[in-house]
């Protein structure tokens, strides 16, 4: 029986059709080639779980791409590989119940969601000594805050991909350095998948949706406005100019938007050229914004196209 069909919020909603639960990787491996062998096409969502509207505007996605008749699969597996020692891997929010309900709704077809540990050597990660590593487009942004951070995501999602075979995965544009770097991996490692970026899903007040807003005090929640509030003014900063703006007088600028939120301390704030993720030496229409800010311990980032 699946958790989900005890829980509260699937008696409220509309009926659909549970969603499978695959734990093993062998499972998940055999279910994919027996599908492929059918001929389905199949599109996948990798998370870490704790989902909320951004999350689930990927598996809409994933689902209109596949039609009624093709597969979708959520993957919920917080990865250790991608976080550092200092990180928040230990408190990482859960909700696995409620993640199959939001799943299951949204027409997910397979939840696969391996045992912590298990995606590493069967729970021995001294046995696991085989890495992918994406080395210029993960340098910078948050690969130069987080120096193991893209070394994890990209092995973990290069075994996912080798257990699930989609023929497209969907990445949330709130990790647009991510999503990069996953379009390369996929692209220099011959994956025969095709990677969809889709939009950044934000609250009411522009916040961007993520899981780690739960660690925020309501307090820090009302500061997190902070890197919305910074990409806006700088859109507008650079829509207004005709020549392009210098970066570092635009981040001068933006600095008075900063100081109205106290609670926020910013880690960096970039202007990029979305193609090769390279600090731009001119911002302009098209140049790309990232923010990174700690609200407590709490690190938030954001991006968008200025
Ligand atoms: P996670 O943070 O759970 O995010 C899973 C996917 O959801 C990512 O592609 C992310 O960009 C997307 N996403 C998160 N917040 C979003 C929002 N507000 N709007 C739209 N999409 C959003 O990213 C990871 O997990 C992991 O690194 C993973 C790829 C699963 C590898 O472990």
């Amino acid at each position: 029986m699946l958790p989900s069909n005890r829980s509260p919020l699937m008696r409220s909603k509309r009926f659909h059709a549970p969603v499978r639960v695959v734990r093993s990787l062998d499972a998940m491996q055999s279910l994919a080639l027996a599908w492929k062998h059918e001929g389905q096409r199949v599109g996948f969502v990798p998370t870490m779980g704790y989902l909320h509207r951004g999350h689930i505007s990927l598996v809409e996605r994933a689902r209109r791409w596949a039609g009624p008749a093709g597969k979708v699969v959520v993957s919920i597996y917080v990865n250790p590989t991608q976080f550092a020692q200092n990180e928040d891997l230990g408190k990482y929010p859960r909700d696995f119940p409620r993640d199959l309900d939001l799943c299951a709704a949204a027409g997910a077809d397979v939840v696969f969601a391996p045992r912590d540990g298990a995606m590493y050597s069967g729970g021995q990660p001294e046995v696991h000594s085989t890495w992918v590593i994406e080395d210029t487009l993960s340098a910078g942004l948050e690969g130069r805050s987080r120096p193991t951070h893209f070394r994890g995501v990209t092995t973990v999602v290069a075994k996912l991909f080798n257990l699930v075979l989609p023929d497209v995965a969907v990445f949330g544009a709130k990790d647009f350095q991510q999503a990069a770097v996953i379009q390369r991996m996929a692209a220099n490692l011959n994956f025969p998948v095709r990677i969809i970026v889709a939009p950044t899903v934000r609250e009411p007040d522009g916040v961007a949706m993520s899981s780690r807003n739960k660690y925020l005090t309501p307090a820090q929640r009302d500061q997190a406005i902070v890197l919305s509030r910074l990409l806006i003014e700088a859109r507008k900063r650079v829509r207004a100019s005709t020549t392009g703006l210098d970066p570092i007088r635009l981040r001068e600028a933006l600095r008075p938007v900063a100081a109205v939120y106290p609670l926020a301390r910013i880690d960096y704030l970039e202007f990029f050229d979305p193609r090769t993720l390279e600090e731009a030496d001119l911002v302009r229409r098209g140049t790309r914004m990232a923010v990174a800010a700690f609200l407590g311990d709490t690190r938030l980032i954001d991006n968008g196209p200025l």
